[in-house]
């Protein structure tokens, strides 16, 4: 087990590849808070299921990444525990695509909110605890669509072409502690943001896309579990495409 005895930060856990990464991560030994946006019955059930399956605590967290209060309120929940917080994985977030002309401020705003400033703020707590550990390791989902300039995406290319710059800087500014930052950035996956495109959009992408499939939420989760394992104890400021050989 990779990461057995590590105490995890979860965001966007109750689907897609969130959902994914809280099973791999419990697989392997971590204990979890399980971050999402609102309380659900199902989703509780579903975080005390696993927690029993794999005999770990898994504590689901809630609160709204527009809402900087709810983000602290979170915070100061899972602090209050006194427990190490070992892994911070930074993976909500939303889609959005529309043409350079056709996006109104309001949408860019809306979606810098989500995948951005919470991204960043998420970042500075989990930091600050990180820093008098002297250990701690941080992953943000970023995006190939932070990297390729697609036409189209201005709002959501933008928001993680920033994070993945935060990523790497903070990978430098946090590296004296101890902390290791890391982002990934899947191409594809097969959740319900995959499936935001157009069909005619999806099938042009993976006829792109040398594996010609797109990816598992198990696959994208497979890479968290390998950056926040001693097996990746020396890379930080990286950005681990899972892309299928897309970009
Ligand atoms: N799927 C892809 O093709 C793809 C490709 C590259 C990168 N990514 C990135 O991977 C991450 C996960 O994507 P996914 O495919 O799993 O997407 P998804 O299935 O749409 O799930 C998104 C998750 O983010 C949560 N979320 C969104 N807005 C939130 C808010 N304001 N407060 C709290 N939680 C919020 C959602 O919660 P609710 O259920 O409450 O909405 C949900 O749990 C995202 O950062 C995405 O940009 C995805």
């Amino acid at each position: 087990m990779h990461l057995r005895e590590k105490n995890a930060v979860i965001t966007g856990a109750n689907r897609g590849i969130g959902r994914a990464i809280v099973e791999k991560f419990a697989k392997e030994g971590a204990c979890i808070w399980a971050c999402a946006r609102k309380y659900s019955e199902p989703f509780e059930k579903d975080m005390s299921k696993l927690s029993e399956q794999y005999g770990v605590w898994i504590r689901p967290v809630y609160f709204d990444l527009r809402i900087e209060k709810e983000i602290n309120d979170g915070w100061k929940q899972i602090i209050s525990e006194k427990k190490t917080i070992d892994i911070l994985v930074n993976n909500a977030g939303i889609a959005s695509g529309s043409l350079l002309t056709m996006t109104s401020m309001d949408t860019l705003k809306e979606v810098f909110e989500v995948n951005f400033f919470s991204q960043v703020r998420m970042i500075q707590v989990a930091a600050r605890k990180m820093m008098r550990q002297k250990s701690g390791c941080i992953i943000n989902m970023t995006s190939v669509g932070g990297m390729e300039h697609r036409p189209g995406y201005l709002a959501y290319g933008s928001s993680k072409a920033a994070l993945i710059w935060v990523t790497r800087m903070a990978a430098k500014e946090l590296g004296c502690y101890g902390i290791r930052v890391n982002g990934i950035a899947p191409a594809m996956v097969d959740t319900d943001m995959g499936h935001f495109r157009k069909e005619t959009e999806m099938q042009k992408i993976i006829a792109d896309t040398p594996l010609r499939r797109l990816i598992r939420p198990s696959e994208v989760a497979d890479a968290a579990v390998f950056l926040a394992s001693e097996n990746a104890s020396f890379i930080t400021g990286e950005i681990l495409r899972v892309d299928g050989g897309r970009v």
